[in-house]
């Protein structure tokens, strides 16, 4: 059981002296858990240490990116031999054509790209950069979808926003909003006939997996509909594989569909930790960007060269023969037993998974899209984030989002976090 954690609770009140929330990022601030966040010192494979020494197995992972594991040697190295040559250039290296090279290699859609430091910065320019190419502007997404923090975007948006009121934030003008349509998730005939009747659609931005309302797979004929009728209306399909890139197989979401997006926006794993994301997509729509082009789009620490390296190498390693078969089992050896209790007992909640990401629903059976999680229970996850907190293993602190596993996962902590949640399942639903 964890001991007590005072130096957390020191560090977290003076930092809310400091950040709003305390945070830099809301989901970190444990709202409505009433219990002080996670303050964490270090990180070794699939385990987290926080301030006061406790540890937790990690199955948050930094949102994602860790998909192998925290502190791994070899990409520690790479990361820390390019330090030694210089942190940033602003200039062009070897490594930003590199990583491009490993990347277009699995996903050939992307023939050409351009990196950025957020998945924020990767959505916001791959719609400037449609906006642009089509010369339209309406919007699609869809409900519970997020695509990061910009304007446009936020709307509807899952799970960091879910608790805000309608545009998703304030501060954004309607005038900002108004041309973004949010429509419900894997409803093929509503958006088929939106899609049609509307010429002015730019772009039609999906998350292919949708991570961030807890995973909820796109069905295949919903993704195909959307890439006919997008096809057929000279708007561009947009895959935000932010989350879903490296992470549900080695060529994506994508492969996984059999969809060749227009534009595909990547981040997280490519990072492997360090602040890197991409959007990139058919040769003739990336030229219009500026140099080439007139759609703008720049950074400082674009194509950083030490996240570069970190990329690189995470790759390296994602590549090898049996990697994802290998990230399944271990996944499987968790989410098995779980989803076999579910159904044998009639317990009220439902595992999704794809890949290594899955989610726990409670107080429902049924997920195609936002709309049926009306009735999640958000008490009932709220006494199972801090159940399985108080024995050691630290999921995502928020009932609207993925689990995820990485290589580093031992089979000794799968089973103990197995086990764990199945006597939850039985002494508390
Ligand atoms: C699917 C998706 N797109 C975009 C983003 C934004 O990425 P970032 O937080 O790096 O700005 C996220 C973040 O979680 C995401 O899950």
């Amino acid at each position: 059981m964890i001991a007590a954690r005072p130096k957390s609770e020191e560090i977290y009140a003076a930092s809310l002296k400091r950040m709003p929330g305390g945070v830099n990022s809301p989901v970190r601030a444990f709202k409505g858990f009433d219990m002080t966040p996670m303050v964490v010192e270090r990180g070794k494979g699939d385990t987290i240490w926080d301030v006061d020494g406790n540890a937790y197995i990690d199955y948050c992972l930094s949102w994602g990116p860790l998909i192998l594991g925290h502190a791994h040697p070899a990409v520690v190295k790479r990361a820390c031999e390019q330090m030694e040559r210089g942190s940033s250039f602003g200039i062009a290296t070897p490594y930003e054509f590199l990583l491009a090279e490993k990347i277009n290699a699995h996903l050939p859609t992307m023939e050409k790209l351009r990196f950025v430091s957020s998945g924020s910065e990767a959505t916001m320019s791959a719609i400037r950069l449609a906006r642009g190419f089509t010369g339209r502007n309406t919007l699609v997404k869809f409900s519970g979808h997020y695509h990061g923090h910009s304007d446009c975007l936020l709307i509807q948006a899952g799970s960091g926003v879910t608790h805000l009121p309608k545009a998703t934030s304030k501060g954004i003008p309607d005038s900002v909003i108004q041309h973004t349509v949010c429509l419900p998730f894997n409803d093929l005939a509503a958006c088929r006939s939106y899609i049609r009747n509307h010429p002015d659609i730019a772009a039609v931005i999906l998350e292919p997996v949708a991570g961030n309302m807890g995973v909820v797979p796109a069905e295949q004929e919903f993704v195909d509909m959307l890439r006919e009728e997008t096809a057929a209306c000279g708007a561009l399909l947009i895959f935000d594989e932010v989350i879903t890139g490296f992470r549900v197989g080695l060529r994506g979401a994508q492969e996984y569909y059999r969809i060749k997006p227009d534009l595909t926006c990547l981040g997280k794993v490519i990072g492997g930790g360090y602040p890197v994301a991409a959007f990139g997509g058919r040769k003739e729509i990336m030229d219009m960007i500026a140099p080439l082009g007139a759609v703008y789009q720049g950074g400082t620490l674009s194509g950083n060269p030490v996240a570069m390296c970190a990329g690189l190498e995470t790759l390296s390693h994602v590549e090898q023969e049996g990697f994802y078969e290998n990230l399944e089992k271990k996944t499987r050896l968790l989410t098995d037993p779980i989803e076999h209790y579910l159904e044998q007992n009639n317990v009220p909640a439902l595992l999704t998974r794809v890949g290594s990401m899955f989610t726990l629903f409670f107080g429902v059976t049924e997920v195609k899209g936002r709309e049926d999680l009306a009735q999640l229970d958000e008490a009932k996850f709220k006494g199972f984030f801090q159940y399985l907190f108080e024995r050691g293993i630290y999921a995502p602190p928020s009932a609207y989002e993925a689990w995820f596993v990485s290589s580093a996962h031992t089979e000794e902590n799968l089973l103990y976090t197995r086990d764990t949640v199945l006597a939850f399942l039985k002494n508390q639903c």
